[in-house]
């Protein structure tokens, strides 16, 4: 297949959403950009491309995918149930990296929910996401563009990589402005649960809601036939073709675990910013220490740069696991298959 590739840009994003729109309703798959990561869509409406973007990602059968709006009429056409504690929320998040949980409509196909009776559901504030879905008219199914197994993509070029010749249409919105995917949040339960920790935090949620938790199953590795929540939590997810460990200790000790390894040939580390000199490897900084913005800004650009260098190993300075890190030491530790040393 012939692949293209536009740039949408504020002069011509009006075209390029037009262009992005018919292939949809044509039954097409095309990669978008959004502020966190970039997406693989297809419109809802659409069964045969919905079933195409499980193919083309090399998806689970049963990881269901996340819906996109650009208003809230279009989350009526997905949720059967919206409660006043998502309207709190959509009101303070929306648009933004926070994907809600609800009880779907009829009309959204089990390829989508995997035959589960939720709907995920996500309003982002790309404007070239929001311009698209406008202009489509419908509700975009979309899981982030990259190869199943793959980190997800946060430029155009990474989509580039994944999906050249498979999708007709890769939209360039520049390189993402958060870096990893979404808040996973469910409020089908009881207590308010976060599924997938994301840059909006537990702290920012609770704001809104002071109940809400984080599931135990999101710091664990979860068996191969446990039920769970959020089934993209059982998958080894993000992982770079070169191996991850993630080292916890302060820098004293990173240095001087990385200076007590054997074979340090196509070994690499992991660092914050400033602390380049020190380490005994090379080293690339993912961001500041205590700043997980930063961090999730660069950690999954990264991982994919170590691959494209061919590095064999790379050794992370773990970060934080609360706050806006935890969403980035979620994604590291699955990067690492849960790999985690104490140096
Ligand atoms: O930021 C994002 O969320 C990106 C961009 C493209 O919007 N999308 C994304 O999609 O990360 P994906 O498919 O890679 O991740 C969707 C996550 C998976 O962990 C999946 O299991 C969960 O959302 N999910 C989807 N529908 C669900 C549902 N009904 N109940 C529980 N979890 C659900
Ligand atoms: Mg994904």
């Amino acid at each position: 297949m012939e692949t293209e590739l536009l740039r949408a840009e504020k002069e011509n994003i009006d075209a390029v959403a037009r262009r992005a729109a018919d292939l949809l309703n044509a039954g097409k798959v095309v990669a978008i950009p959004t502020e966190t990561v970039y997406g693989l869509a297809a419109s809802i409406w659409q069964e045969e491309a919905l079933r195409e973007v499980y193919a083309v990602k090399g998806r689970p059968q049963d990881n269901p995918v996340i819906v996109h709006i650009s208003d809230l009429d279009m989350l009526e056409q997905v949720a059967a149930e919206i409660p006043e504690s998502a309207r709190k929320l959509a009101d303070r998040f929306w648009p933004g990296p926070l994907t809600m949980i609800f009880r779907k409509t009829e009309k959204v196909s089990d390829v989508i929910t995997c035959g589960m009776d939720t709907v995920a559901v996500r309003y982002p504030s790309h404007p070239a996401a929001m311009a698209i879905i406008r202009q489509t008219g419908a509700p975009l199914a979309a899981p982030s563009a990259n190869l199943s197994g793959r980190p997800s993509p946060t430029t155009a070029e990474h989509c580039v990589h994944d999906l050249w010749g498979k999708v007709p249409l890769i939209v360039d919105g520049g390189p993402c402005d958060v870096g990893v995917e979404s808040t996973v949040l469910s409020l089908a339960g009881e207590v308010p649960v976060i599924l997938r920790p994301g840059i909006v935090s537990l702290e920012d949620i609770r704001q809104v809601l002071p109940e809400a938790v984080v599931s135990e199953a999101v710091k664990r590795k979860v068996g191969e036939n446990e039920k769970v929540e959020s089934p993209g939590l059982k998958y080894r997810h993000y992982s770079p073709v070169c191996d991850v460990t993630l080292v916890r200790g302060d820098l004293d000790r990173f240095v001087r675990y990385l200076e007590g390894l054997e074979d340090r040939e196509g070994v690499c580390a992991m660092c914050f910013e400033g602390e380049e000199e020190r380490i005994p490897v090379p080293a690339f900084p993912y961001g500041k220490e205590g700043d997980g913005r930063s961090q999730a800004h660069n950690v999954f650009y990264i991982l994919r740069e170590l691959d494209d260098l061919g590095m064999k190993s790379v050794y992370v300075r773990a970060p934080e696991e609360d706050g806006r890190s935890m969403a980035v030491s979620n994604r590291l530790t699955r990067a690492a298959g849960f790999k985690v040393v104490e140096a």
